[in-house]
């Protein structure tokens, strides 16, 4: 039986995938931090007769102890990992800077530094099964923002939609320094930017964004169930290549400073100082 390991799989483009693999056949680990969002996915999978193959893991990612601690929970309960699917996100675009517990800037570590941290802690997992893929969900093929090398949590120059796309630059560069530092690994590594979805997200923007994002929503957003039948296609038929982005159903080149090898080795050193000091 496959196993699919979807971060933010409670919600959203996560959740969309969760039920996809559970109708599949497949056995799902959803992670989130919310167990009501949890417990209403495992209804939703046992009303399609998956409730044995559906497990709900809390965990907040901001906290990169907590996702080494996934790492641990999922090599004990699975023998190998097929997909490892990377959706937990919480925009902070407005406000000031929040530094977690163990003094990183919020969306530093939990769009980027929980990536990280499973991207890299489940290969061995993955490389166990037969087609291995990691999907990182962002915005890759969009040219805005930059990786702050002088100031990685942004503690001088703060705002949220700095961070925000610094965090979706970062995951672009992940990509690229994984595939450089594992020239043979088969696992297939696909940044995949889904376009505008119609999802959980505008429930946590302060008012009016959230009236505003939700109408836009309900005039241009894809639904999930249509955003995510191109993604589960690229899971189940990968490209050859070690690494690749798409935009919906286009690929990005893999070209310019966003996929440069240099930055994304450099980033790469300085994230794994970071992680290890945890
Ligand atoms: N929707 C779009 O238009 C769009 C466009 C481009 C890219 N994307 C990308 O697609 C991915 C999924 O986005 P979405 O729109 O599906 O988001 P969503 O509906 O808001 O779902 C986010 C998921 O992340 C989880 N999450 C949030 N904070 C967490 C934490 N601290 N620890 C663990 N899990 C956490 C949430 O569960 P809990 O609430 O229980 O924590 C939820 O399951 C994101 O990476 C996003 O950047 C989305």
């Amino acid at each position: 039986m496959r196993t699919v390991v979807i971060t933010g799989g409670t919600d959203g483009l996560g959740k969309g995938l969760a039920l996809h693999y559970l109708r599949q056949g497949a056995r799902v680990l959803a992670v989130g931090s919310t167990p009501t969002k949890g417990e209403a996915l495992l209804a939703e999978a046992a009303a399609i007769s998956a409730a044995g193959r559906a497990v709900f893991v809390e965990a907040d990612l901001t906290s990169v102890t907590a996702a080494k601690e996934l790492v641990a929970t999922v090599e004990s309960a699975c023998s190998s990992v097929d997909k490892l699917i990377l959706c937990a996100q919480r925009y902070r675009l407005f406000g000031s800077r929040t530094v977690t517990r163990e003094g990183f800037e919020h969306s530093f570590a939990l769009a980027y530094l929980s990536r990280y941290v499973l991207s890299h802690g489940l290969r061995d997992a993955l490389e166990s099964s037969q087609r291995p893929v990691i999907m990182n969900v962002g915005t890759p093929g969009v040219r805005l923002g930059r990786i702050h090398w002088d100031d990685l949590q942004l503690a001088r120059r703060y705002s949220g939609t700095r961070a925000t796309l610094q965090s979706f630059r970062a995951n672009d560069l992940l990509g690229v320094a994984f595939a450089a530092l594992h020239a043979d690994t088969p696992i297939r590594y696909i940044g995949y930017n889904p376009g505008v979805v119609s999802t959980g997200m505008p429930h946590h923007l302060p008012q009016p964004l959230r009236a505003v994002t939700k109408a836009s929503f309900a005039l241009l957003a894809a639904s999930v169930p249509k955003a995510v039948a191109p993604m589960a296609r690229l899971l189940d038929e990968p490209p050859d290549a070690p690494v690749s982005a798409y935009r919906a159903t286009r690929q990005v080149p893999l070209k310019g400073h966003a996929f440069g090898r240099e930055a994304a080795l450099r980033l790469h050193h300085l994230t794994r100082e970071l992680v290890d000091a945890v």
